[in-house]
């Protein structure tokens, strides 16, 4: 998403879905070079990617606004539970298999705080999906596009709360995104 999509997609995305506040604890998991910094308010940034380059970027770039580090989420941040408000997991399912998704959820619930919540954002598969989407799906390099119910079931057994919403307008050419809103609802 931070790596493609227009200006307000982008802003669309963060005002619409990850409803940041002043002074809430962001974890962005897959970070990328940290883009995402231009459509957010001050607050306490994370973010972790297993790319050194995109974190070495990052740190550049955005050092002055947040966090980095270069790691694994499903692994190196056990030392951060019930740290974070909110956790994004942008444009990154649809490029992982099941297992992985499934470790990197039951690793990252420990780290939100009550009614903390993990926002995800992937590509969709849909019934009756225009063909020009269909078409920009076959050629996405993730392998692991899913349709809503797939995306569903990998956060099975979590106990979180999960609201899902499909945008079909985030960008000028006709195409679709999925977003899961789990929500930590344990005290
Ligand atoms: C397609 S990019 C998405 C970047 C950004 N989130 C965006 O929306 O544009 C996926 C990124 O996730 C990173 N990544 C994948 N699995 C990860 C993991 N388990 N922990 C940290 N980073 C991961 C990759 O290195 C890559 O930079």
């Amino acid at each position: 998403m931070f790596a493609l999509g227009t200006p307000r997609s982008k802003s669309r995305y963060v005002n619409e879905v990850l409803k940041p506040h002043p002074n809430m604890k962001m974890l962005d998991v897959g970070c990328g070079p940290g883009h995402i910094l231009d459509y957010l308010p001050p607050l306490e940034y994370t973010g972790i990617d297993l790319n050194r380059k995109h974190i070495a970027f990052a740190t550049e770039r955005y050092g002055n606004r947040g966090r980095f580090m270069v790691g694994n989420a499903a692994d190196d941040l056990k030392q951060e539970a019930g740290a974070f408000d909110i956790i994004n997991v942008s444009a990154l399912l649809h490029h992982m298999s099941d297992d992985e998704c499934t470790s990197l959820f039951r690793a990252l619930k420990p780290l939100l705080k009550p009614n903390g919540r993990i926002l995800t954002f992937d590509n969709v598969w849909l019934p009756k999906q225009r063909a020009i989407a269909k078409m920009i799906n076959s050629l996405d390099s993730g392998l692991n596009i899913r349709t809503p119910e797939s995306y569903i079931l990998l956060t099975d057994g979590l106990s979180l709360d999960v609201e899902t919403k499909v945008f079909h307008d985030l960008l000028r050419i006709p195409y679709d995104h999925f977003v899961m809103i789990l929500t930590n609802r344990s005290e």
